[in-house]
């Protein structure tokens, strides 16, 4: 199959390559002309484990390129697929739709022969109809069927969440040419027997933002059971896996900490609240979970002033790990921007780490001193608070940490460290959710 993906982000550029490593001819087109220029040079724009291989050995195979330019490989293309940014739009909340309608009407354009348009974008429910409405508008004759086939992946985990999948979903494929490239596409997954699951399509928009709020509230379920265990002295870790251990309810995505952040959580929470508005049909679950997370975010600053006796005023607080979760070099909406920013108004110093983001953050928080690792973050430092959790962070050398802060005070936000090991270190230790 020959396939064309619009937008090389995060999704675009992972799904680009693994259905080049499928076996597919893939064209990856994104209008950043920086982005595409290092990809041309072997760079990746992004951070994301094992990509730079995945992506060196389909170029030098033949079966992956990238352009600027989308007209050749619209024109050649069995299936486009629209992967441009959804964000949240000014004001409203509301998914912005603008890239993926610029995107359609490019496709629309150029397309040549039988062209299957595939939203893998996150988009609300009905945008599939508008998309195929306005290349109809613009081309009466063309043959070409709109599918809905959202994308699930995880930042970090993101190859082997697309090619191992717990399932895939494709809406709106009842033209038997469009299942057909459909199923081409997918057949490694066909093979291997991993659920493929054939919808409507505005019911497929709508399990992409029902998944992502679903576990939004999970995580926001198990940071308000962290918080009465603070109150009635239980661990929630425990109850983490005292529940989790139902079936019914699972283990995953169960585990406490400063609140959900990144491109998406957020974003698609909001979306979702905004469309279920619209319809007159309010999910009230997650408007709460939505306020409930946000009150989070702001009050993680507050937990770190207390941790060092209630003022951090020309003090100096050491952070560990920016990016909203760890393997991923991405700042959008991680916790670190709520709490950086509300810990200087308090009149800290602060200074960082983190593997891969600073470089991102330092775009967005003003006034950060950024070190060049962990020990030389937490020289000095009156406090330090993990904030992300990335594993160069669960093995810190503990004494010398101990040694070089000027205060043995560790806040950790992902309950990385075991309470009694760090008391009995002689630090104070205040995590999430455990006694
Ligand atoms: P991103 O911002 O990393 O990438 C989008 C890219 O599209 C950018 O590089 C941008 O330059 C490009 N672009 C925009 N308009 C274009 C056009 N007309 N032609 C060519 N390129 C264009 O975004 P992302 O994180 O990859 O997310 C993309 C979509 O996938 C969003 O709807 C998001 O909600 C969804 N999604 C993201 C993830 C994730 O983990 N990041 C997972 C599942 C779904
Ligand atoms: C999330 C979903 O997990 C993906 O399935 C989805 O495709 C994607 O959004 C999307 O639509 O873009 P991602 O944002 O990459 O993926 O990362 P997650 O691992 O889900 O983490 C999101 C946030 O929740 C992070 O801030 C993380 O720290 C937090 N989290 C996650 C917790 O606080 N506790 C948990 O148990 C799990």
């Amino acid at each position: 199959m020959r396939v064309t993906m619009i937008g090389a982000g995060y999704v675009g550029l992972v799904s680009g390559v693994c259905f080049a490593d499928f076996g597919h001819d893939v064209v990856c087109v994104d209008k950043d002309e920086k982005k595409i220029a290092l990809l041309l040079d072997g760079k990746m724009p992004i951070y994301e484990p094992g990509l730079d291989e995945l992506v060196a050995q389909n170029v030098r195979e033949g079966r992956l390129s990238f352009s600027t330019d989308a007209s050749q490989a619209i024109r050649d293309a069995d299936a486009v697929f629209i992967a441009v940014g959804t964000p949240s739009r000014r004001g409203d909340g509301h998914a912005d739709l603008s890239y993926v309608f610029a995107a359609a009407e490019e496709i629309a354009d150029l397309m040549q022969g039988y062209t299957v348009v595939v939203t893998k974008s996150t988009v609300p429910v009905g945008t599939g109809d508008e998309v195929e409405n306005r290349i109809r508008a613009r081309r009466p004759d063309a043959e070409f069927a709109v599918v809905s086939n959202p994308e699930f992946l995880r930042e970090g985990a993101a190859i082997n969440d697309f090619k191992r999948p717990d399932r895939v979903v494709v809406g709106g494929a009842e033209d038997p040419r469009a299942r057909k490239v459909i199923e081409e596409l997918y057949r490694p997954l066909y093979l291997n027997e991993t659920p493929i699951v054939f919808t409507e399509r505005r019911t497929s928009e709508l399990i992409k933002y029902a998944a992502n709020a679903f576990l939004a509230m999970k995580i926001t379920f198990i940071n308000e059971m962290a918080d009465l265990c603070e109150k009635v002295g239980a661990d929630v870790q425990q109850v983490a896996r005292g529940i989790g251990l139902d079936n019914r309810i699972g283990s995953k995505f169960l585990n406490a900490g400063p609140g959900y952040g990144g491109s998406c959580f957020p974003k698609d929470t909001l979306a979702l609240v905004r469309t279920a508005q619209e319809y007159g049909a309010p999910v009230k679950l997650i408007e709460t979970t939505v306020a409930i997370n946000d009150d989070r975010k702001a009050a993680m600053a507050d937990r770190i002033i207390q941790a060092v006796g209630g003022s951090v005023k020309g003090k100096t607080i050491a952070m560990l790990g920016l990016a909203f979760k760890p393997n991923t070099d991405d700042m959008r909406d991680a916790p670190s921007l709520d709490i950086v920013p509300a810990l200087q108004k308090a009149g800290a110093r602060v200074r960082a780490f983190d593997p891969e983001s600073m470089e991102e953050a330092a775009h967005l928080l003003k006034g950060v001193e950024f070190a060049s690792g962990p020990y030389d973050c937490v020289k000095d430092a009156d406090a330090v608070a993990i904030v992300t959790e990335w594993d160069q962070f669960r093995a810190l050398d503990l004494k010398r940490m101990k040694e070089l802060l000027k205060a043995p005070v560790v806040v950790d936000l992902r309950n990385v460290y075991r309470p009694d090991e760090m008391r009995e270190r002689g630090f104070t230790y205040v995590s999430i959710g455990r006694p």
